[in-house]
């Protein structure tokens, strides 16, 4: 695992959209995996700014989201997809012509799994994860198999609970959908963004706690390309930049 500490949260975004648009530019059709939450919104406004300067293109693109909200009006605008589109997607000039989310209303859950990760493929050539307060990624929550695909999961208390930010009821969510951690062990490339003093000790722990499902983001030491992208105030709790 390569850590990237950054003394500010902007340059923590302007690297991360620097590096992310030169695999941009190398690879116009790159599969990418894109988060909601509160981590990336920066870093999709700054590539929305990018993408209408000409700077970078998402036509060719293929997108998928990470997981989805179950239990929610279709309209929602906490939902995942909706946050992509208006953080991303509908920012752009010319957005991806391919974006691929889950359907938490599906009448066949298992089937609407099935028929995305046959979507995603062996993984993706780029994700972009944030971490939750326990490790979660996606909602992968402590505990999710190594070898885990798409599936509906029950969410954690502390998960729910952080996860009133996104909406403006108290209807929260305690289950959704979700790529599983197979699809992000086999992934070519893993982003971990995190920033903000909140994400300290989970990230602590992360790098220099067991290497455990209890704590699945911690399971990305193993992973031969992954990137922890860290602010100054994520990154107190650590020591040593550089290799991991
Ligand atoms: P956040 O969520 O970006 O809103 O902090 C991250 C996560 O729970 O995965």
């Amino acid at each position: 695992m390569n850590l990237l500490r950054f003394d500010s949260e902007s340059a923590w975004i302007r690297t991360v959209c620097s590096v992310w648009r030169d695999r941009l530019r190398t690879t116009p059709d790159l599969k990418i995996c894109l988060p909601a939450g509160t981590t990336p919104a920066g870093i999709y406004a700054e590539m929305s700014r990018s993408a209408r300067a000409g700077l970078v293109s998402f036509e060719r693109a293929r997108v998928f989201a990470l997981d989805e909200f179950g239990g929610l009006d279709p309209d929602d605008p906490g939902r995942t997809r909706h946050t992509l589109h208006r953080q991303l997607i509908d920012a752009i000039d010319q957005p991806p012509t391919v974006f691929h989310f889950l359907d938490p209303d599906h009448p066949d859950l298992a089937q609407e799994c099935r028929d995305y990760d046959a979507a995603i493929g062996e993984g993706f050539d780029l994700m972009l994860l944030g971490i939750g307060l326990n490790g979660h990624l996606g909602m992968n929550e402590p505990g999710s198999p190594v070898d885990g695909s798409t599936r509906r999961v029950e969410l954690e208390g502390t998960t729910i609970q952080s996860s009133a930010r996104y909406f403006a009821h108290q209807n929260l969510p305690h289950w959704g959908l979700t790529v599983g951690m197979k699809t992000v062990l086999a992934s070519k490339e893993v982003w971990v963004l995190a920033n903000g003093a909140a994400k300290a000790g989970i990230i602590q722990q992360t790098v220099r706690g067991d290497i455990s499902s209890a704590n699945p983001a911690s399971l990305l030491r193993r992973h031969p390309n992954c990137s922890l992208f860290v602010d100054a105030a994520a990154g107190a709790l650590l020591d040593t930049p550089g290799r991991l």
